[in-house]
């Protein structure tokens, strides 16, 4: 943990801090809570894994609703005390190592200890973007314990330094999440995009809530690594972040839905063509893109997104509902619908 450019950036984004002690509480309990995101155009690839940055933007929108609450405080100690959905997480647990690995940033001393305790409204690990707003809540939590009093866009920085997908977790609502260019990471954060969409339609469609077999952090570096597919990614996905969020402006639902369609298939075929290939659809993910495209056949404009699992993610207008859950109850499919803007 002793980079001195990690360090650095932590260092100039605390320099905003309202507290001018920025790593001594000013309260016995910071509180956090977060929504969990769907990205329309995808995150794949980082140009920087110390500092966590991307390759390429993306743009997202939050679930309200599903997401993550967390309490922090402080102690003296040499272990920090992790407990994730009201179980305590043993000491050389992964979930709990990345996220003391991430609290190291923030101890006044070598015995402040972090007692974390964070609750989930999605299953962990299974493609519901469970770390996005995790590591968001944890940031707000950390401001809250600190008094800080950060903008959006610097605890966004914050969160993305955590986890990437977090940094738009930051936001209700549409986010955007610029991939920056400058090499001290400060300008790579995500910003919210100011569009109320009452009609715009999420559906979860579940077919796997186990923990996936291999880690997004993980996945993207085999993809940049080993994946020529990958090279012709960076630019699809660039020109993709600007038409959604062009589709987003215009409430032009048809672009933003054949956009965010195709960008996920593009990437899961970068997954694919990796090696070892990383293939998370199982055979209902398939089954169920094809009850989408039955739809669309019939004229029912839906159209799915999918992360690092093999949950789909429809995408909609309300007027729609009935038609898919139609559909999808053939194959025995429930979904769960929501629609971020109508409370
Ligand atoms: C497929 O944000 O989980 O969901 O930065 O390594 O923590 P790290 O990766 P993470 O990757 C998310 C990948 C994705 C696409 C997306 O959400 O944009």
């Amino acid at each position: 943990m002793s980079s001195s450019r990690a360090q650095s950036f932590i260092h100039t984004v605390l320099q905003n801090s309202a507290n001018p002690a920025p790593l001594s509480i000013v309260k016995p309990n910071g509180h956090g809570q977060a929504p969990v995101n769907i990205a329309l155009s995808k995150y794949w690839g980082k140009r920087d894994a110390e500092l966590n940055l991307p390759i390429n933007g993306s743009v997202s929108i939050s679930l309200p609703g599903l997401g993550t609450t967390t309490q922090i405080s402080v102690f003296e100690g040499n272990e920090d005390w992790i407990s994730l959905n009201g179980k305590t997480l043993p000491a050389g647990d992964k979930f709990a190592k990345r996220l003391s690995a991430f609290l190291g940033w923030f101890r006044k001393s070598s015995t402040t200890a972090f007692k974390v305790d964070t609750t989930n409204s999605v299953p962990t690990a299974a493609g519901l973007a469970s770390s996005a707003s995790g590591y968001a809540a944890l940031v707000f939590a950390l401001d809250d314990l600190f008094g800080w009093q950060l903008s959006k866009s610097q605890l966004s920085l914050l969160a993305r330094f955590g986890s990437g997908s977090a940094s738009r977790s930051v936001y209700d609502g549409f986010a955007i999440w610029h991939k920056g260019d400058s090499d001290n990471g400060l300008d790579s954060f995500a910003e919210e995009i100011n569009v109320t969409w009452p009609e715009f339609t999420i559906g979860l469609v579940k077919v796997d809530t186990q923990e996936k077999s291999i880690g997004s952090t993980l996945g993207m570096q085999q993809t940049v690594e080993t994946c020529d597919l990958y090279q012709s990614w960076p630019q699809q996905a660039e020109r993709d972040i600007h038409n959604i969020h062009q589709a987003i402006l215009n409430k032009d639902f048809t672009t933003l839905g054949k956009t965010a369609e195709h960008n996920a298939l593009s990437m899961h075929a970068t997954m694919i063509a990796t090696w070892p290939p990383i293939v998370y659809w199982q055979p209902e993910s398939v089954a169920a893109m094809h009850v989408v495209w039955q739809l669309r056949e019939n004229g029912v404009e839906v159209y799915f997104t999918m992360d690092a699992g093999p949950n789909l993610k429809l995408i909609l207008l309300d007027t729609d509902k009935q038609a898919v859950l139609n559909a999808f109850k053939e194959i025995n499919r429930p979904i769960e619908f929501i629609q971020p803007f109508k409370g």
